[in-house]
């Protein structure tokens, strides 16, 4: 069974307007709450696929049981440890003349020492459930956590035998694949900023990959927006390229890619197929508008349209 970790999770206000006046008075149109967070939105998606899925993180001691009370409404049982705080809110304010949103993300209420100890041992108790075979530890941390955090974790998992697919940036990602996870999935401004690459060539991004494979990760998908995404493992490279032409929101593609590549893995198929059922569970969240995520039903139209090619 597939396990998520969510250290930051957030609640999305959405806000629409009609024509944004910076420094001027706004009326709000409508507005909706989205209970969220890497991890999170992982779980949601694989739930929707009707995949079991267990959802580990963090949650507060001030509004974390309307948090959790929203997630079960989505099916979604929040296995948490109870830190002091509130979850944070995360604005996004929606111009309605011309869709563009602008979004104002808190961070997380810092955690302590203390703190830190109690949720990894509930954790790893937690994730050493014997039907567990695969944890995804993704997202940001909240002010407190070091930045070694998940390459710890993922060294930890991985000396009791579970899989770990890891999606995080800057240091977080940095140290992690340090832990050599089974599973990055970078996107490309992710890739190019901790490596220090400036639009580099599909040879000097297989160069890399190959680069970070042999330093002992298993697999690189690199997702990179518009332009499609691209898998490396040691059986060599595909890449999907994007054709979507009826993207209603981004919102979360990252994550419903995570999750196809899971429900892939699960299953045990190939990497190409791994590439493929991630591109299949984005595009299935690409179409639908704001937060809303790949549902079973999108996920079997995509199967029979999305290809990928070899790519070295
Ligand atoms: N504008 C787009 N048009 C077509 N396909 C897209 C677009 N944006 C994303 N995708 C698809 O979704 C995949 C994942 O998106 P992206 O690279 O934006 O991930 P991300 O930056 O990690 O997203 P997130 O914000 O959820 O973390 C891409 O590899 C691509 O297949
Ligand atoms: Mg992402």
């Amino acid at each position: 069974m597939i396990a998520t970790v969510t250290m930051n999770p957030c609640i999305d206000k959405t806000l629409t307007i009609r024509g944004f006046s910076y420094g001027g008075l706004n009326r709000v149109q409508t507005k909706r709450s989205d209970f969220s967070g890497k991890g999170i939105n992982v779980s949601i998606v694989l739930n929707q696929l009707g995949i079991p899925v267990r959802t580990f993180g963090i949650n507060y001691t001030k509004n974390g049981q309307d948090f959790s009370k929203g997630l079960e409404a989505l099916g979604i049982h929040y296995e948490a440890y109870m830190a002091e705080g509130a979850v944070r809110e995360n604005i996004k304010v929606m111009n309605e003349e011309d869709r563009v949103t602008t979004e104002l993300n808190q961070k997380g209420d810092p955690l302590d020492a203390e703190t830190i100890r109690a949720f990894t041992d509930q954790l790893m108790e937690q994730l050493s459930d014997p039907e567990i075979d695969m944890a995804v530890i993704t997202g940001s941390v909240p002010q407190g956590v070091p930045a070694s955090f998940y390459r710890d974790l993922t060294a930890a998992c991985r000396r009791i035998g579970k899989k770990v697919i890891l999606d995080a940036e800057g240091e977080l990602f940095l140290e992690g694949i340090q832990a050599c996870p089974d599973v990055i999935k970078p996107n490309l401004y992710e890739f190019e900023t901790a490596f220090g690459l400036e639009n580099p060539s599909r040879e000097e991004i297989l160069r890399k990959a190959r680069e970070i494979i042999d330093g002992g990760v298993g697999i690189i998908c690199l997702s990179m927006g518009a332009e499609g995404a691209m898998i490396v493992g040691r059986e060599g490279a595909w890449i999907c390229p994007s054709d979507r032409i009826d993207v209603r929101s981004t919102q979360g593609a990252g994550d419903s890619m995570v999750a196809g590549m899971c429900v892939a893995m699960e299953k045990g198929l190939p990497l190409s197929e791994i590439l493929r059922y991630g591109v299949i569970a984005a595009d299935g969240s690409l179409i639908r508008e704001g937060t809303q995520l790949c549902t079973r039903e999108n996920f079997e139209r995509f199967r029979k349209e999305v290809r990928v090619f070899r790519a070295d």
